[in-house]
């Protein structure tokens, strides 16, 4: 049986669950699947409660009109139960959403939240997009709520507010579900980490910030730290009582809770697709260091290279024998940073071969690019070392999705304490990425490493994700919504 939840679900989030795209053979409008976790576990339980989602569908307003369209027949991904009804699509002008996006979700929150607050642009007119186009989510999910509640009017239904681009957006909702005699349960979970109060004070209109995410029940974070930066701000910030050891704050006449929820992969998915995949690398050379990430500056590749680099003429036996393959998987390429970053890569990795290829070898691989999952649970398996090292970031799924794909021989991964992922997954080789020349050693020690080192830290490993998967992080969402039903297939509400 399924996680059960005693609420339909509502989740809201700025994509959903699949992009709409025109089939170019028949002009036809069609589902174009997103294979993340969030999806696989989430789906099937808006699908069981009747649920709904509310989210962008990769079009705007000025792109011909469209319905959402059926799951085609031969459609066995987790959203293929999604009738077209249970998806409500945000349209937008391009160019409000624009100001949303990319001004203000890419270019202000994304670096602010990150702790690098140098990059962040602080624009009014990207803040007042963001609030409208937060509004214009709020508005379709009360339409939600009142088409849920002529389904099931006897169940409360679970508003679920997903990151950083929607956190004005609950208090609206609140207000106008309060208004219409409409009981709602609200959450919210963050994706990202959640920085101290000195790096959000200096976003200008950081009162209203807080005061949106606290319009919700309840509120959730990968790690313990990150919600007690939270908790800190809205002491600091908005002088709400503050209850530390019981993660609660007053806000409004009303209590909102706190809650530690660090997310995970459906690992048992994983297993099998490595233990499917083809082989897809010759064995040659004789070592492989992979990394795969979304081309993004807070991923720390131009560290990563540098201490490649390091390695090489530190440990010159290296040479012809091992190769770093990087899969950077191209992400919102309308943002500068983004595409100075792809330049400022792009001539590194010229630089580094040049320096040190030889007739029948380079020392780097790389693709700029989407790899299919059968693909990557084969890079996964197969790899010798596994470099997840980002200089920050909220919790970082690749390291949890190779350590699940190494169903052969043991590798080594290697993390940065500066993932939340570096909190728990304690038996990895832990590197701080910034210590260049340490970073070199540690690449060294993975290669190096004897096979029984190998095995245990990799057994440990793969037993704590195989136990807290994600459906482990749902279950205890759900419980922190005082949502979670009883699994022996009962189910109540009110
Ligand atoms: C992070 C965010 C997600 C986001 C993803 C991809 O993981 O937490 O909410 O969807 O990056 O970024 P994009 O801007 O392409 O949605």
């Amino acid at each position: 049986m399924g996680i059960q939840s005693t609420s339909p679900m509502i989740v809201v989030a700025n994509r959903l669950p699949f992009v709409v795209a025109k089939d170019p053979k028949t002009g036809n409008y069609i589902r174009k699947q997103s294979a993340g976790g969030l999806v696989t576990a989430v789906a099937p339980v808006v699908v069981e409660t009747e649920g709904m989602w509310v989210g962008w569908s990769g079009l705007h307003i000025e792109d011909d009109t469209f319905a959402i369209p059926e799951s085609s027949p031969d459609d066995n991904s987790p959203t293929a139960g999604l009738k077209s009804e249970q998806v409500i699509p945000v349209n937008l002008p391009r160019k409000l959403f624009d100001d949303y996006y990319n001004g203000c979700c890419n270019a202000c929150f994304w670096p602010l939240f990150h702790s690098m607050p140098d990059r962040a642009i602080f624009e009014e007119d990207k803040w007042d997009a963001y609030r409208e186009v937060n509004e214009e989510f709020a508005k379709l999910v009360i339409q939600a709520v009142h088409k849920s509640y002529k389904k099931t009017p006897d169940r409360i239904p679970l508003v679920w507010i997903h990151d950083y681009h929607l956190m004005y957006a609950a208090n609206y909702i609140r207000d106008t579900c309060n208004d219409e005699g409409l009981e709602v349960k609200m959450a919210f979970f963050l994706h990202i980490p959640f920085p101290s109060w000195d790096i959000i004070r200096l976003f200008p209109w950081a009162d209203e910030l807080l005061q949106g995410i606290l319009g919700c029940d309840s509120v959730g974070f990968h790690l313990e730290d990150y919600c007690l930066n939270f908790i800190d701000c809205c002491h600091r910030k908005l002088g709400c009582r503050i209850d530390r050891q019981r993660m609660l704050i007053e806000h409004n006449k009303r209590t909102v809770s706190v809650h530690t929820l660090p997310i995970s992969i459906p690992y048992e998915r994983f297993v099998k697709m490595a233990e499917e995949a083809p082989v897809v690398m010759k064995a040659s050379p004789e070592q492989l260091l992979l990394a795969v990430d979304r081309l993004d500056y807070t991923k720390g590749l131009v560290h990563r290279f540098k201490a490649f680099e390091r390695l090489l003429e530190k440990y010159p036996e290296h040479v012809e024998k091992v190769n770093l393959f990087q899969v950077a998987v191209p992400s919102r390429t309308d943002v500068k940073e983004y595409q100075e970053l792809k330049e400022e890569i792009d001539k590194l990795i010229g630089q580094i071969n040049g320096r040190f290829s030889t007739p029948n070898w380079s020392p780097i691989r790389y693709i700029y690019g989407c790899i299919t999952q059968a693909q990557l649970a084969a890079f996964y398996r197969d790899a010798s070392v596994a470099l997840v090292t980002p200089l920050r970031d909220g919790m970082n799924l690749v390291a949890k999705e190779f350590v699940a794909c190494q169903t052969r021989e043991p590798g080594v991964l290697v993390l940065s304490p500066f993932a939340g992922a570096g909190v728990t997954m304690q038996e990895a080789l832990m590197v701080n990425p910034y210590e260049i020349n340490h970073f070199a050693d540690v690449m060294h020690r993975a290669l190096t490493m004897p096979k029984d080192e190998r095995e245990l830290r990799m057994k440990q490993l793969r037993r704590r994700e195989k136990e807290r998967d994600v459906n482990f992080w749902l279950r205890n969402v759900l419980k922190s919504a005082d949502c979670l039903g009883d699994e022996s297939g009962e189910s109540k509400n009110r």
